[in-house]
């Protein structure tokens, strides 16, 4: 019987733990550190924090952990799987290396490059002056992207000049690496890959809705609410996106030396030209991860260690369903969330930012929980989790109304951004 040991503290954490634990295989799940609104789902919190490689290898040994599975981008970024790899212990997560394709834009973009994989034109800049100069001339909406990671809301889509010069001052503040893209129009959804060497799984498509507010509004945020199956994602589109992308990834970075055992997350577009790649992750999406892996209907825990022995994996999900969930977040995020809103108890939830006993959680970070449910179609779905939200105290906590909207309608625009 094995125990395993996910290294995180969010919603997505929460949810790879739930999956580890239905399977029959797995008796014990930790997770580091982990949250206090895990606990009433059996999962074993331990307060090691996610950069602490040493902390998390010393108890990965005395505990006998078969499986540590890395989920958020923070770690893999540091190099924790060449830490626990140094160790001779079983990981799940890309090297450092392999980990820039998501935390460095240039690195990504120039892979891209190299390999023939589509996305968007790009300049890169070192000096403001410069990309102020470039920018005033070049067509808007323009895509500006501060290099290296911010979860999800280093990224300004400038649709006039006044907001370009800003997101362009403000980035070169922090930075001195920032690139303009072109602004790509279309339908976006994540498709999600487990990947061991030449083998791997897809995961269902999902969509995330990146800015606070409804109609795609507001700042980007790490991710406000997410559904799947995507409908307008059909099955040739998933087709065309294993062609022109996850096939060439995977080639490029066996030809590199870069072949690894983890996740690639692949922020696709759908575009008048066809799919394209907005972003590479390389780790299981927030929140979109809470509203698939509970469609997995095969054992989890087996399917990773197919792919750690680089063999194919039996990987098996519900088809009759669509899931959806909406994210709830403390007043002020995603730039200074207030600490100590009380967060409600839901049955199913997943927690993220919250701390206090499981029954009186308040808020500790930005988003704190998601709610979900599921249904016959996309509508369905989407209404059981607003009644949902209609049941409970969510006082001065923050959410979208409108999470699943853009799947509703029939046809997919590919003059406007998602
Ligand atoms: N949902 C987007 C991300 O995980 O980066």
């Amino acid at each position: 019987m094995a125990k395993v040991l996910i290294v995180g503290g969010g919603g997505r954490e929460h949810a790879i733990a739930k999956t580890m634990l239905a399977s029959p295989q797995v008796t014990t799940v930790f997770c580091a550190p982990g949250n206090p609104g895990m606990v009433a789902d059996q999962i074993q919190l331990v307060a090691i924090d996610e950069l602490d490689f040493a902390g998390l290898i010393a108890f990965a040994r005395n505990q006998k952990i078969d499986l540590t599975f890395i989920g958020p981008e923070a770690p893999l970024a540091a190099g924790i799987v060449d830490a626990f790899l140094s160790a001779d212990l079983a990981v799940f997560g890309p090297s450092q290396t392999v980990a820039q394709l998501e935390s460095s834009k240039v690195f990504a973009k120039q892979f891209m490059q190299r390999n023939g994989i589509p996305t968007a034109g790009y300049r890169l800049f070192h000096d403001l002056a410069a990309a102020l100069v470039y920018s005033e001339r070049a067509p808007l909406p323009q895509v500006i992207k501060v290099d290296g990671l911010a979860s999800g809301k280093g990224v300004t889509v400038a649709t006039n000049h006044l907001m370009a010069t800003d997101a362009l001052t403000q980035a070169f503040e922090t930075t001195d690496t920032v690139l303009i893209e072109q602004f790509m129009s279309g339908f976006e959804f994540s498709q999600m890959v487990l990947v061991g060497g030449e083998q791997y799984g897809l995961l269902p498509t999902a969509q995330d809705h990146k800015r606070l507010r409804d109609h795609d509004e507001g700042p980007n945020t790490g991710g406000m609410g997410a559904y799947s199956p995507v409908p307008q994602i059909t099955s040739e589109i998933i087709q065309e996106t294993i062609q022109r992308v996850i096939t060439p990834t995977l080639a490029g970075l066996k030809r590199e030396g870069l072949s690894f055992n983890g996740v690639l997350y692949v922020g696709g577009i759908l575009t008048a030209a066809g799919v394209q790649v907005v972003e590479y992750n390389l780790r299981l999406g927030d929140p979109e991860t809470q509203i698939i892996l509970p469609q997995v209907t095969s054992d989890f825990y087996q399917a990773i260690q197919d792919l750690m022995a680089h063999q194919e994996p039996q990987l098996t999900w519900q088809e009759d369903e669509t899931y959806l969930g909406v994210v709830l977040a403390a007043p002020g995020y995603p730039g200074s969330p207030q600490l100590g809103v009380a967060v409600p108890t839901i049955a199913g939830a997943n927690y993220a930012g919250v701390q206090g006993e499981p029954n009186q959680l308040v808020s500790a970070g930005g988003r704190v929980m998601l709610v979900s449910a599921h249904g016959a179609d996309l509508a369905t779905a989407q209404q059981r989790v607003y009644q949902q939200l209609e049941r409970v105290p969510t006082g001065n906590l923050i959410f979208r109304t409108d999470i699943g909207a853009k799947g509703m309608r029939s046809v997919v625009n590919f003059d406007s951004p998602a």
